[in-house]
């Protein structure tokens, strides 16, 4: 009895998979018409009236596709499960190549943008997923800072590698921090309409470092900036 009670859960949360994923692919093919039409109304002479509601369907369209992104990276890797697409990274490289992309951005909001590393080991990962964690980290610190900076720290630690994204933002209140990584969570709704976040940045964030046997923890406090804190094994158990 109670074995076809747990036969049943698995079933149904595999149906619940595939439902997802289903759904995000129906989504992803009218978005991309959708997308490709914009930019042919963009060669068109469209009055001063027409391209503003233009610009709107486009910020709009971008915002939509982002999410479906984020969501199926997320069932991807609920999905993944044990699979990992594992080889030999140096954190500090994948960190080098995220500020590159992120310097214009923070200069933009007179951010400082800074590295401190010593030379790290190289940890068994897979490195697209690092650089989607290291970049949903950053993407955070600078969205929700807006005066000093960020900080990434890096040093080699209990047979592993730690590193440190560190802003002087606006922090987050005790009672928050356990919230702020489950999907769809947003601290301050007006803000995050504002900023443009959905809530599932951070739940990617922790559904990666799962995958890889990491750790995670955040210091915060409202006003005093916030801390992210990622620790990754250097070898995965067999
Ligand atoms: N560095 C930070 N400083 C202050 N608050 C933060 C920071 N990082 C995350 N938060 C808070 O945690 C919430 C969840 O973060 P998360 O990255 O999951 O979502 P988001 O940034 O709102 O949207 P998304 O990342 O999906 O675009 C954010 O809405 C924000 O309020
Ligand atoms: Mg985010």
């Amino acid at each position: 009895m109670r074995f076809a009670e747990i036969t049943d859960r698995v079933d149904l949360a595999r149906k619940k998979q595939e439902f997802q994923a289903n759904l995000i692919h129906e989504l992803k093919t009218p978005l991309t018409a959708v997308s490709g039409f914009i930019e042919a109304l963009e060669e068109e002479n469209l009055s001063p009236e027409g391209k503003s509601y233009l610009a709107i369907i486009k910020r709009n369209t971008g915002r939509l596709n982002r999410l479906i992104e984020d969501l199926a990276r997320l069932s991807e890797l609920e999905e993944a499960g044990e699979k990992l697409e594992k080889e030999r990274v140096n954190l500090a490289e994948i960190v080098q190549s995220v500020v590159k992309i992120y310097g214009p951005q923070a200069a933009k909001k007179g951010l400082t943008l800074k590295v401190n590393q010593e030379p790290l080991v190289t940890i068994e990962a897979d490195p697209f997923l690092l650089e989607q964690l290291v970049i949903n980290l950053v993407d955070n610190a600078i969205r929700y800072t807006e005066q000093g900076g960020i900080t990434i720290s890096l040093q080699n630690k209990n047979q592993g590698v730690e590193m440190e994204v560190a802003d002087t933002g606006l922090g987050l209140a005790e009672e928050q921090l356990p919230r702020i990584f489950e999907r769809f969570y947003v601290v301050d709704k007006s803000r995050s309409r504002k900023t443009g976040g959905t809530g599932l940045g951070l739940a990617i964030v922790k559904h990666i470092i799962l995958l890889h046997q990491g750790k995670i923890s955040v210091r915060s406090a409202p006003g005093a900036g916030t801390a992210f804190i990622v620790w990754l094994p250097e070898k995965q158990p067999e």
